[in-house]
Formats: structure tokens, C-alpha cells, sequence
């Protein structure tokens, strides 16, 4: 049975994660809770996201901005957890304001951590470097993280104190300079050149900054709704993904906390949001991973290109090994399905439902990643549905055997689906709960 009560206002905490590769369809889901949220905060990640809204026809895509954005109402939080480009940020925001839309409404947490350029300069030169590519977003995003838990990070708070700012630059400047130079053969990069720029930016930002973890905790405690946006997804978590193929952050719903200094106990609805089939981005290793034409026509169907690289998506059936992982690491209490129409047409459709490694059967997602390389997906063949399905918005509307198909993913992993969705706009949904219609 699909969940019948998800509800935003009973909870005072509700978070949104990806639970197979990124690009789930995160923003939409969000894009649907936003109106009834008071904040949409960001707790991880930085600009390798790319969060896609379509709205009123027009289409957004949002990397470092939380999605809650396009709501004027909710106030929009980038957290201490997130690594933020002050320059993408700037480009964001006169991105909206050329479309109409403020932002009046970003605030940023004095504890994030800034991007560099020489972040950016060392993501791309170690990825030229290494044999085996992770495939990054070369958004600096890891040598960020880095140089967060190696303790020599620039923080906003010491970005918005100049003399601070001065000094941690010179230092960090005078070791990443003899790195790129001496490890990476590349050039180095000019001081007075960089402190101006970011004396530029710090001047067009200072004033969205906060101590969010004060801000929030208050809001929540006083009965707001907030709403945490995940960026990236489990399977990318670097834990629990696939290690080394992964991102430098925790994109579950463990994240959370860490990254917005809001406890445990406060949270405690959690959305997951899943691809009807799995795609993937970058290097690793993809089980269900499809190299025939069936992998070609989800593609052009599901419009499966990277949104911040452009990058061709791998794309495979759906992973319910990995899917049920997720939803155990995370919690999920909700799942919210994506791109279900996607499927239409199919005469039948696989879904995984077990690992055979090394002739022996696996039941869950192997730690060693040569032994997930060598997985051979066990797969269950479901029937599949002729009818499109995009403009169907109940679920007692859906086609018999889309509804079988469902049912099976909620019984593996043991989660309710609570939304569907069928289209790539705003209205093209099927959730099962008045108020959020
Ligand atoms: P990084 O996050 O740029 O360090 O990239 C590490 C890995 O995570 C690469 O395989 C990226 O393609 C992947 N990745 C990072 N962000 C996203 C995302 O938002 N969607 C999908 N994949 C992502």
C-alpha cells in the first residue's frame, strides 16, 4: 500500500536524500514540500550538485542554491556543511534575478567552508593524475573537504574578517603553490590576484551572513518546518558509498546533523528519493549498468545528461540491493519514486534483486570494491505498461502492472512509496495526500 499521510506540518524536521547515484530527481521532490517549509536548508555538497526544477515551463538548474529558492516564502540556509564557491554563488543569484526571482531569501551559515581556486586547480590536477579516474566534478569540491579535515579551511566567518582572510590565504596559498608546482607540474597561483576577487565577493555576500545553527534550532524548536535538501546520494557518501568512487561528503540523512548542528532527535521524517531505474555519473562500479540499446533509449527518454557536466549518464535497470541499503543507512520513511514514465513501453522491466560474487549470492552492498566490480545483478523480469503515464495524477489511475511494479519495490525494501512522479513539471506528480496537492 502507498503511504497515505505524508504530511509536512505534523514534523518539524523533514529531509530530503538521494538514495542511489545523484540525480534522483532531488529538486523536484523538494520543489513539491517547499510551499509548506519556513526554511530549506543545504547541509553538504557544493556546486558538483545539479538540482533540476521545472516550473511554469521554465526550467532552472540549480547547483549551490538550495532548490527551495523558487519559494520566496521559505528562508533558504546554505549550512555549515556545505562547501560554498563564493563566485558560483554570485553567478547563481543574478541568474534568478535576471528571471525574476530575488533571493532576498539565501542566508549562509558563518561555518561553511569556501571554495578556493586553488581547490579547483588541484581537483583537476589530480584527477589528470590519477590512473584510475574517480571522474569528478572538478568543482574543487574534495581538496575543499581536505583541507577542512586537515584543519587549514577557510571558513566564511574568516573570510568575512579581513585580516583573517589575509593571513589563512598566505598560508594555505604558500602550500598548495608548491604542490601544483612541485607534485602537479602546473603553475602557481597569484595572491593579490585572489584576495581581491574574494574581497569582491565577501563585499556582495557578507550581509546573508548567519549563525544558522542558532537560527535553526531556534525555528525548529518554535514549531517552524524545515526541511533539509540532500545533494549527491548514498551510494556517493563517503562511507557508505562506493569507496573511492564517491563524493567527499555524507549525503545520507546521517549528514544532517553534522552538517547543521540541528541533534538527531529532531529529525524525523525522512524522504528518499529514487530514479525508477539507476543512472550514474563519473566512474565505479553500477551493477545493474545496461551497454545496449535499452541503456540508449532510458537516456534520450529520460533526458539523462548530466545537469552540471553535461556528461552522458549510465544508465541500468533499477538496483533494489542498493536500494534497500540506502533506505537502511538512511532511514527513509518515505520513498519519493521518480521518473516513472521513463519506463513507459517497455514490455517488460528488470529490477535487481540480488548480487551473485564470486559464484556465491549477496544480499547487500559489498564494503571491497573488486567485489562489487565483479557483482553479477540475480534480476526479477516484471511485466511492463504500453500507456503513458504523464498526465496521471492518481494512483488508482495507473496502469495494473505500474502498479505491480511499485508494490514490489515498497515490499524488498520495506518503505512506502508516499509521491510519484510522472513528468518533469511541478504539477506532474502523484502523491497521495490532500494537503500537499
Ligand atoms: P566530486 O563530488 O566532484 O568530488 O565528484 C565525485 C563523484 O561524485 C564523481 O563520480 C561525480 O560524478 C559524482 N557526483 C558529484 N556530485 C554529483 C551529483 O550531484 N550527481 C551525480 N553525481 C555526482
Amino acid at each position: 500500500m502507498l503511504c497515505d499521510d505524508f504530511k509536512l506540518r505534523r514534523m518539524p524536521a523533514y529531509t530530503v536524500v538521494g538514495t542511489q547515484w545523484g540525480d534522483e530527481g532531488k529538486g523536484k521532490v523538494i520543489d513539491v514540500l517547499a510551499p509548506q517549509a519556513d526554511y530549506i536548508v543545504r547541509f553538504q555538497g557544493g556546486n558538483n550538485a545539479g538540482h533540476t526544477v521545472v516550473a511554469k515551463g521554465e526550467k532552472f538548474v540549480l547547483h549551490l542554491l538550495p532548490s527551495g529558492i523558487l519559494h520566496p516564502n521559505a528562508q533558504c540556509i546554505i549550512g555549515p556543511g556545505v562547501v560554498l564557491d563564493p563566485k558560483v554563488l554570485i553567478e547563481e543569484l543574478e541568474a534568478l534575478t535576471a528571471k525574476g526571482i530575488c533571493g532576498k531569501n539565501l542566508w549562509i551559515s558563518d561555518r561553511a567552508h569556501l571554495i578556493m581556486p586553488y581547490h579547483i586547480k588541484l581537483d583537476e590536477a589530480k584527477e589528470k593524475k590519477r590512473q584510475k579516474k574517480i571522474g569528478t566534478t572538478r568543482r574543487g569540491i574534495g581538496p575543499c573537504y581536505e583541507d577542512k579535515v586537515s584543519r587549514c579551511g577557510i571558513r566564511v566567518a574568516d573570510w568575512i574578517d579581513e585580516a583573517r582572510f589575509s593571513k589563512l590565504l598566505r598560508e594555505n596559498l604558500g602550500e598548495k603553490n608548491s604542490l601544483l608546482e612541485r607534485v602537479y607540474a602546473e603553475s602557481p597561483l597569484d595572491f593579490d590576484e585572489i584576495h581581491a576577487e574574494y574581497r569582491v565577493y565577501a563585499a556582495e555576500l557578507k550581509h546573508r551572513v548567519i549563525d544558522s545553527v542558532k537560527v535553526l534550532n531556534g525555528a525548529i524548536r518554535s514549531g517552524k518546518t524545515v526541511l533539509f535538501e540532500g545533494a549527491q546520494a548514498l551510494m556517493l557518501d563517503i562511507d557508505y558509498g562506493t569507496y573511492p568512487y564517491v563524493t567527499a561528503s555524507s549525503p545520507s540523512t546521517g549528514g544532517v546533523s553534522v552538517g547543521t548542528g540541528v541533534p538527531p532527535g529532531l529529525l524525523d521524517r525522512q524522504v528518499g528519493v529514487m530514479k525508477a531505474y539507476c543512472t550514474r555519473v563519473g566512474e565505479g562500479p553500477f551493477v545493474t549498468e545496461l551497454m545496449n540499446s535499452t541503456a540508449e533509449v532510458i537516456r534520450k527518454r529520460g533526458g539523462e545528461f548530466g545537469a552540471t557536466t553535461g556528461r552522458p549518464r549510465r544508465c541500468g535497470w533499477l538496483d533494489l540491493i542498493a536500494a534497500k541499503y540506502a533506505c537502511a543507512i538512511n532511514g527513509i520513511t518515505d520513498i519519493a519514486l521518480t521518473k516513472l514514465d521513463v519506463l513507459s513501453g517497455f514490455d517488460t522491466l528488470k529490477v535487481c534483486v540480488g548480487y551473485q560474487i564470486h559464484g556465491t549470492p549477496c544480499d547487500t552492498v559489498p564494503a571491497n570494491i573488486e567485489d562489487l566490480y565483479r557483482a553479477v545483478p540475480i534480476y526479477e523480469e516484471l511485466p511492463g505498461w504500453s500507456q503513458d503515464i504523464a498526465t496521471i495524477t492518481r494512483y488508482e489511475a495507473l496502469p495494473e502492472s505500474c502498479k505491480a511494479y511499485l508494490q514490489f519495490i515498497e515490499t524488498f525494501t520495506e518503505t512506502p512509496i508516499a509521491m510519484v512522479s510522472v513528468g518533469v513539471d511541478r504539477s506532474q506528480n502523484i502523491i497521495r495526500t490532500k494537503d500537499l496537492k
